[in-house]
């Protein structure tokens, strides 16, 4: 835990194979939290963590606020609809007053990519000591989600040890609207990080080729790859092959409110396609759980029925396993240079 060094959480192409490491061991800690009498602990007590979404949320906001009240932190909740900015007040404007109310982490949400690594970039420019914690942005990134999934998949290969090395050479294949998904962003980087070779699959209009390249190049602004070996990527446009031989499935929301129109012929035909149902689960050739960050549209991207299937769905997983995986977060940002929980 003392190798930890990052001020803000971005996006995944920073983390290290010692960071990965460090939050799935926090997360297996913080899990045991919420069946203690108390359900706290008084770790964070003092500190003042702000949620700021400029876009709607019902997981991600939720369980952040309840992570920082687990941790017995004081939390403030941003809502646009009653907010000033109806008042023409600037976005920066309204993030530098909760800063002047003594925030230490912003966990913000914003449609435009790079609005939070921008806000981090004038924090770190000013010498100002508050956090920013990327609760998504746009198509880019969603640090938590990825690291969430990351522990779900994890504990599930090992339920004893959820590790980095849990992950390795695990076929994880991603199904769906790759392009409009910062979860799939994130996600390519945390599982290749860890090892696993990741299959995406879908129509070009949601899945263009250049994705086999995603974990090549460093994004602009940094200058080395923490990982030295990833897992690959492989692009497969066949519902069935993309399947086959794989350890898990994930699938994701077709996000219709980031489309451009006619990227698509039909939902019916999407879901013919690409629609996950117990019958084309079969071709994996073995029982293999199913993962989807919510919100779900039934039907389309997944059926009912594998939703209701607890013995295949990780999603109550995924959404239990938010709180302590961003518990760790913001204990990891708060105490940067602390280094044990107990
Ligand atoms: C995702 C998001 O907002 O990026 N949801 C979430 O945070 N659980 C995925 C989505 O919107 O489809």
């Amino acid at each position: 835990m003392s190798n930890w060094n990052h001020k803000h959480i971005i996006d995944l192409s920073k983390f290290s194979l010692d960071d990965y490491k460090t939050v799935l061991e926090l997360t297996t800690r913080f899990q045991d939290v919420s069946t203690t009498r108390s359900r706290k602990l008084p770790a964070l007590q003092g500190r003042l963590i702000t949620t700021l979404f400029f876009e709607s949320s019902t997981r991600t906001r939720s369980s952040f606020e309840l992570a920082a009240k687990r941790l017995s932190a004081d939390v403030q909740n941003f809502s646009v609809a009653t907010s000033s900015l109806s008042k023409g007040e600037t976005p920066l404007d309204t993030i530098l007053t909760y800063i002047a109310m003594g925030a230490d982490i912003l966990i913000i949400r914003h449609d435009s990519t790079n609005v939070p690594n921008d806000l981090a970039q004038y924090i770190d420019d000013n010498k100002i000591n508050t956090s920013i914690l990327n609760a998504g942005d746009g198509f880019h990134s969603h640090p938590s989600q990825g690291l969430l999934d990351l522990f779900t998949l994890a504990s599930f290969f090992n339920p004893n040890n959820p590790s980095p090395e849990s992950l390795l050479n695990k076929k994880i294949t991603i199904v769906g609207d790759i392009l409009h998904s910062r979860v799939a962003r994130s996600n390519l980087w945390s599982l290749t990080g860890c090892g696993a070779d990741v299959t995406l699959c879908g129509p070009k209009s949601l899945l263009p080729d250049e994705f086999s390249d995603f974990v090549l190049n460093p994004p602009p602004g940094q200058k080395n790859d923490p990982i030295t070996h990833r897992g690959s990527i492989t692009i497969n446009r066949s519902l069935k092959d993309a399947l086959r031989g794989s350890d898990a499935v994930m699938t994701l929301r077709l996000q219709k409110e980031r489309m451009h129109q006619n990227m698509l012929t039909d939902l019916d035909t999407y879901h013919k396609n690409y629609g996950i149902t117990h019958d084309r689960l079969k071709w994996c050739e073995k029982k293999v759980p199913v993962l989807h960050p919510g919100p779900v549209n039934r039907g389309i991207e997944i059926s009912s029925q594998i939703l209701e299937d607890d013995s295949i769905s990780l999603i109550k997983n995924q959404v239990s396993n938010g709180i302590p995986t961003r518990m760790s977060l913001l204990y990891l940002l708060a105490n940067r240079n602390i280094a044990d929980p107990s």
